[in-house]
Order: structure tokens, then C-alpha cells, then sequence
């Protein structure tokens, strides 16, 4: 399978490069996590210095308003990281920690606040976006505003290097790059300009279709039983113009086809030149599907069984130190070029 990121690209001079990511805490992962992000960084781990963060405070910024999804946050976050391990991220080779454990982020926040033009966040095509979606929540807050502010505060604390993002997520980059050379241009140079690793690979379509979201309820979750996952499956949206089996297909815009490149490996391309022969009927293409998802899912369901809540926390706790000891010093270095 081809690689989505140029792992190798993380050392110079015999010196790894370090990486920040993060999510924000929305409970069980889905397919389109694994695929969109954390294959990579569990493929990143060995050629990085890799700081991986659940985003609670930026979970908040959407979520203040009603208790039950403030209630969420933490046990979605211990769910969260479960699934992040039983996908292959590796606490003794990644630093996996939560934004909120570590202040010296909203410190750096509030510092970075104060540099940051109000037209940049304005213009954000993500702030703007979802004022014009998000319609159950207040979103009229300086703590929405300043979204991107607190990612590039995630994000410079650590000096990272590189950032492995979804596209969504360039226009966040941008900003913290742009935060960063004003801070630099006032104080002296202090943070490197991290760079964007773009995940390459699809996007991969929710059952309906329609981009995969647990909000949207078209998901497939890496926890889903074989029966779930048949289901599902089975009601996926396929190509619209096979009505008969006769009919030759398209698997370029068919939802299944888009499962079948991800997991199927060799077996894709057979699917492909099938589909187009009308040498399969969409009712079998699915069936087949299911049983190479519910294959590819069991040794990730098997690992995730076996992990303990208690483990989670120690990780957490863990995590913790390590990242506090690196943002601290990035923010008495912050200090000392402010003089203050
Ligand atoms: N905004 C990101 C998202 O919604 C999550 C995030 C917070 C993040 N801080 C970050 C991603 C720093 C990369 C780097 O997906
Ligand atoms: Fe899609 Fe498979 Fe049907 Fe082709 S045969 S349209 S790939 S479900």
C-alpha cells in the first residue's frame, strides 16, 4: 500500500524532527480517523519526535453550553486515546497528552493573543464556515474567535516542525505560521515555521455518501460489531446507474469502491475491472466488503479489548510530564524575549 507521508523525510543530521497533532475528544474513532489521520501518525512515529494531544480546551469552544457535553469531554477523551492505541500510537515512542494538563499552552495563548490581528481570526474560513453551520450552540464568543490562536499555541509550544493535518485544517496552519513570524519580527526569533504533512489519502465517504462524521450518524466505527458493520455496509450508497446487474458500474463514485482502496489491497483493482464488466452485483461487491472490513478491524477490536482505563490515565499522566517539561522551557525562553 502506498505510504500517504514521506516518513523518511523526519531526521536531519541524525536529528528527528518533531511533530505536534491533535484531535478534539469526540468518543469512538471511526474509519474515516484511521484513514484521514491516525495511520499516519502511528507510521510517523519512528522517523519523529511525535506529540500527540487531545484537544479538550478546543472541544470546549463549541461544547461550553450544555452540561452533558461538558460531561463528555473527559470519558471521550479516555475513548478517544483508547482507540488511538489500539491503532498502533505507542506511548513508549510518542507523547500522548491532554491540552488541558498542560497550562503553559493557554499561557502561551494569552501571549500570542496579544500579537494576533483581529482580522486574521475573522477571516478564517473555518470560523466562518461554522458560524454558518453550527446552529445549536452560542458560537458568538472571544474563545471561538480565538480557535486558531490556541492551535498555534499547541503548536509553537513545542516547536514542532511539522504539523500532519487534514486539509480542513491548512487554514489553522496558516494562521499559526503567520502568529508566529509577527512574534519573531517583534521579539526575536524564537519559533520555527512549521510546515503542514498533508494527508494524501481520499477522503472516505460516510455510508451516504456524504463526508464521514458522527454527527452526520453515516460512520463506521472501529468498534462496530461484524453485525453493525455488515449492516452498514449494506446500506451503503452504491453507483446510481446500476439498476440491473447488467448494468456496468463506476466504482469511482461509488461509496463501496472508496472502502475497497482503502482495505482491499490487490483485491481492489479486481473489484474495479469487475464492477466496470458488470461481472459483480453490488448486493455480492458488499458482502465481500463487510468480511474484509470485519477482518481488517479484528486485530485492532482484539488490542482495544485488552485495554485497561486504568492504562489510559497512567499514559495521560505520563504524557503530561513529558510534554509540560518541553513547553516549559519553550515558555521561559517566550519570556525572556518579551523582557517580562
Ligand atoms: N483543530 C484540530 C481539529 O479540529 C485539533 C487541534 C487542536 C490540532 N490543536 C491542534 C491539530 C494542533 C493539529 C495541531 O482537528
Ligand atoms: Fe460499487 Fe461494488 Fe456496485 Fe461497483 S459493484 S457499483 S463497486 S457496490
Amino acid at each position: 500500500m502506498k505510504k500517504d507521508i514521506n516518513i523518511n523525510s523526519g531526521i536531519s543530521n541524525g536529528v528527528k524532527k518533531r511533530i505536534l497533532s491533535g484531535m478534539r475528544p469526540t468518543g469512538a474513532m471511526h474509519l474515516g480517523h484511521y484513514f484521514g489521520a491516525l495511520k499516519n501518525w502511528a507510521a510517523l512515529q519512528d522517523t519523529y519526535e511525535t506529540f500527540y494531544m487531545v484537544a479538550d480546551w478546543h472541544a470546549m469552544t463549541t461544547l461550553y453550553d450544555k452540561n452533558a457535553d461538558m460531561e463528555n469531554i473527559r470519558s471521550s477523551t479516555l475513548e478517544m486515546v483508547a482507540d488511538w492505541l489500539a491503532c498502533g500510537i505507542d506511548p513508549e515512542k510518542s507523547c500522548i497528552f491532554r491540552q488541558s494538563d498542560v497550562p503553559a499552552h493557554s499561557e502561551l495563548f494569552l501571549i500570542l493573543s496579544m500579537v494576533t490581528p483581529l482580522g486574521w481570526l475573522m477571516r478564517c474560513p473555518t470560523y466562518k464556515e461554522q458560524l454558518r453551520e453550527i446552529k445549536n450552540h452560542d458560537l458568538s464568543t472571544f474563545g471561538f474567535l480565538g480557535y486558531p490562536v490556541l492551535q498555534a499555541a499547541d503548536i509553537l509550544i513545542y516547536k514542532a516542525d511539522c504539523v500532519p493535518i487534514g486539509v480542513d485544517q491548512m487554514p489553522h496552519l496558516e494562521i499559526t505560521r503567520e502568529i508566529a513570524r509577527r512574534f519573531n519580527h517583534f521579539y526575536g526569533n524564537v519559533f520555527p515555521d512549521p510546515v503542514g504533512l498533508l494527508t494524501k489519502s481520499p477522503k472516505l465517504p460516510g455510508i451516504d455518501g456524504r463526508k464521514m462524521s458522527k454527527s452526520y450518524g453515516n460512520a463506521i466505527n472501529l468498534e462496530d460489531s461484524d453485525e453493525v458493520i455488515s449492516e452498514k455496509v449494506s446500506k451503503m450508497i452504491t453507483d446510481p446507474a446500476r439498476i440491473h446487474p447488467s448494468d456496468k458500474g463506476h466504482p469511482e463514485i461509488c461509496a463501496v469502491y472508496a472502502y475497497w482502496s482503502v482495505v482491499g489491497g490487490e483485491k481492489a483493482d479486481e473489484i474495479s475491472s469487475s464492477c466496470k464488466n458488470a461481472g459483480i452485483g453490488c448486493v455480492a461487491c458488499k458482502k465481500d466488503l463487510s468480511q474484509a472490513l470485519i477482518k481488517f478491524l479484528e486485530p485492532l477490536k482484539a488490542r482495544r479489548e485488552k485495554m485497561k482505563l486504568e492504562k489510559i490515565s497512567e499514559i495521560l499522566a505520563s504524557g503530561k510530564n513529558a510534554a509540560a517539561r518541553v513547553a516549559g522551557r519553550t515558555l521561559a525562553e517566550v519570556k525572556e524575549a518579551l523582557k517580562i
